[in-house]
């Protein structure tokens, strides 16, 4: 079963869209995410190197002045440092926290919170950390001041480190490019993601959607009955194979439109002759009938003239025979050309069977069949013509017989279920060929040198007016079997 899509889902080009602007957002926001987040490393790491930098700077321009034996300009060296718009302070602190030189000269003097002192003091030099204050990120270092040979003039009763160089750096411009690049990323990723749905939409519309329209109007009007329409194979892509191959289906569906009208107008033509011939002969057997009978009287009279031991009686008898068999014939294709109404009502089956086999069975018996009745014991009362129905049962029994000849055995089985009845009378003669299975229903069809090949168009003529069918074949040990099936209720 196909699946249920969304109302919005079921167009070719929305989906199409859909999937490319999912498809973009994911691969350009995938590479974006990346780009983004190497950047922010790199911007990071920029940073810290600055701050580092510039306390690399501040140190080594406090050594020259000391060194230069200006320890005066330390202070000044570092107002100066400060001026960059990135530098918070910058600070001297000695180990017990109090402020010797800062570029607020209003810090000089302070002593650093407990907490914070012990905090820079088991920082590495050179270390940068982050921290915020009153929202602003700020990137810290410090740098220890040895007490180097040079220094000594002035700090020879210090030990190894003569102060503790601290340096604050507000991070916010970088973190504003780094919120600024995010956003333009993120800006980049949708007007990607909309051009290219935007570019894959007109190009589904002009490459895919226009040709699939114009095919489908095509197919439409071939639906509508117009099989002289034909799709543009113009194009070489596989819309020009589809159309190429629509075209060569419309080819055959109008050459075989074309063959079917050529035999209907042969069937129709032969439908009307064969029409005007039954009539034809349904009149004449009409009018030969009359005369036939005529014939017959006069040969009764006749032959009663010759004494009874006179030869010339068993010619009379032979034309009486043949006049028989014309008038049998004659019925037949008066009963096949004209039949007449069936008028049905509840019947016994089994009583119509009895009735034919009455007619049957003398001349059966001296040939050596016999006939084994397999009755089902709760058979309704069926609707049915008696009369016809007879004529059904004798045309079936009378070919079983005949094709049986001389010792053999016809079984009729009865059987019944809650939608019909059916009668199968088998037979122990040849069978019917497959091939033969559907012709013997064709009117005049025969293998019998007597026979017309009427008697089962009469069956199957009778059997449709009662909403029945007759199936025949061979059965599976041989023999011919015809089944009859009545509805139970008409
Ligand atoms: N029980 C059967 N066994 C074998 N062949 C059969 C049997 N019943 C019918 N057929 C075949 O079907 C043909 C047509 O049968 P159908 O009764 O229509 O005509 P027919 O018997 O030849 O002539 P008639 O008009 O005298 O009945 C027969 O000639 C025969 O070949
Ligand atoms: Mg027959």
């Amino acid at each position: 079963m196909p699946r249920r899509l969304p109302v919005v889902l079921s167009s070719l080009k929305v989906r199409f869209i859909v999937a490319m602007i999912l498809l973009a957002t994911v691969v350009i926001g995938l590479s974006g995410w990346w780009s983004v987040t190497t950047h922010r490393g790199h911007m990071l790491q920029a940073t810290q190197d600055k701050v580092r930098a510039m306390a690399e700077a501040v140190d080594s321009g406090i050594r020259e002045a000391m060194r230069a034996g200006r320890s005066r300009e330390v202070q000044d060296i570092l107002v100066h440092m400060a001026q960059d718009p990135d530098i918070e302070q910058i600070a001297i602190l000695d180990s017990r926290g109090r402020v010797l030189r800062a570029s607020r000269p209003e810090l000089v003097g302070q002593v650093l919170d407990r907490d914070h002192l012990s905090q820079l003091l088991v920082q590495p030099d050179l270390t940068v950390t982050q921290h915020y204050e009153g929202g602003e990120p700020i990137q810290s270092v410090v740098k220890r001041i040895q007490n180097r040979p040079e220094c000594l003039a002035c700090h020879s009763q210090e030990g190894q480190t003569i102060g503790i160089l601290h340096l604050d750096m507000s991070a916010r411009r970088t973190q504003e490019q780094i919120v600024e690049m995010e956003r333009s990323a993120v800006w980049t990723v949708l007007l990607t993601a909309v051009v290219l749905a935007t570019g894959g939409a007109l190009l589904m519309i002009r490459l895919v959607e226009r040709p699939v329209a114009a095919l489908m109007r095509k197919m439409a009007q071939v639906e509508g009955g117009n099989l002289a329409t034909r799709a543009d194979e113009g194009r070489g892509d596989e819309l020009g194979r589809l159309a190429a191959s629509f075209n060569a289906m419309v080819d055959r569906l109008q050459a075989a439109r074309e063959e079917i009208e050529t035999y209907h107008r042969h069937r129709l033509e032969r439908a009307e002759r064969l029409a005007t011939l039954g009539e034809l002969a349904a009149s004449m057997a009409h009018e030969i009938k009359n005369p036939l009978a005529g014939i017959r009287g006069a040969c009764e009279i006749m032959s009663d003239l010759l004494p009874s031991d006179d030869p010339r009686r068993e010619l009379s008898t032979e034309v009486h025979r043949q006049i028989d068999r014309l008038d049998r014939t004659l019925r037949d294709l008066l009963l096949f050309s004209r039949p007449p109404a069936t008028r049905l009502e509840p019947s016994d089956l089994h009583g119509a069977i009895e009735h034919v086999l009455a007619v049957l069975l003398r001349d059966a018996q001296t040939r050596g069949v016999a006939v084994v009745r397999r009755y089902s014991g709760t058979m309704p009362e069926v609707p049915l013509d008696a009369q016809q129905m007879e004529q059904v049962l004798f045309n079936v029994l009378l070919n079983a017989f005949q094709a049986i000849g001389f010792a053999g055995t016809v079984t009729i089985t009865t059987e019944a279920d809650e939608r019909e009845v059916r009668v199968r009378i088998r037979d122990t003669g040849p069978g019917i060929s497959k091939e033969n299975a559907d012709r013997i229903f064709k009117p005049f069809f025969t293998t019998r040198s007597k026979g017309t090949g009427l008697g089962l168009a009469i069956v199957r003529n009778i059997m449709n007016a009662h909403g029945g069918r007759i199936v025949a074949g061979t059965a599976p040990e041989g023999g011919a079997e015809v089944v009859l099936a009545l509805p139970r209720n008409a």
